[in-house]
């Protein structure tokens, strides 16, 4: 079975066709997707932010990353939930749509670059944050995250546009 035919086969099903056809849950689910935007990649950036000294320069590094990131765990979990449940609805549409394809491949790359920091710079964030000075490849990471979730962001609106 081609990965087509089972997309087919998937949204076809009935729980598929049940969230599809809902007054009520199809909308419930989107705009699940969407607000649950600002309480997973919305404070991942206001991190970011703080690497790249744009926002929080007073504050170390280290203490914005414990106030906001373990918030965000929750909002991943919503946005992976609602995602992978409007992808079923409507697989076969989806998973033809360039633009959910490229929307994966940044998930990816935001996941990778997000490992890496973790490995990387995390471990050592307490030292160099008394120094007040954040490693250059902490920043490269931190540009990089808004980069590439304003990439998965604008894929997602131009993906809904086209279903
Ligand atoms: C943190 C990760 C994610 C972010 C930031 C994100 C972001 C977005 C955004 C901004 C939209 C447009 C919503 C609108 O304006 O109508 C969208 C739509 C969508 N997303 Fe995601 N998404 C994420 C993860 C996923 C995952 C993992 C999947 C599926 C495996 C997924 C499937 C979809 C689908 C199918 C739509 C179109 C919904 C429609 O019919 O309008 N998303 N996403």
């Amino acid at each position: 079975m081609s990965i087509v035919s089972w997309c087919h086969w998937l949204q076809n099903t009935p729980f598929a066709t049940g969230i599809r056809q809902s007054d009520l849950f199809f909308p419930l689910i989107e705009g699940s997707h969407i607000i649950a935007l600002s309480l997973s990649v919305g404070l991942i950036v206001v991190f970011d932010l703080r690497l790249l000294r744009v926002a929080f320069r007073g504050q170390p590094a280290s203490l914005i990353m414990e106030q906001f990131v373990p918030f965000s765990l929750p909002g991943f979990v919503i946005m992976f939930a609602t995602g992978v449940l409007l992808f079923i609805s409507q697989a076969e549409k989806v998973y033809l749509n360039p633009f959910f394809r490229f929307k994966l491949a940044f998930l990816v790359l935001a996941g990778i670059n997000a490992s890496v920091y973790q490995v990387k710079y995390y471990p050592k964030m307490r030292e160099w944050d008394k120094s007040g000075l954040v490693p250059w490849g902490a920043k490269l990471s931190g540009a990089l995250s808004l980069l590439v979730w304003a990439a998965v962001i604008a894929l997602g609106r131009t993906m809904a546009y086209e279903l």
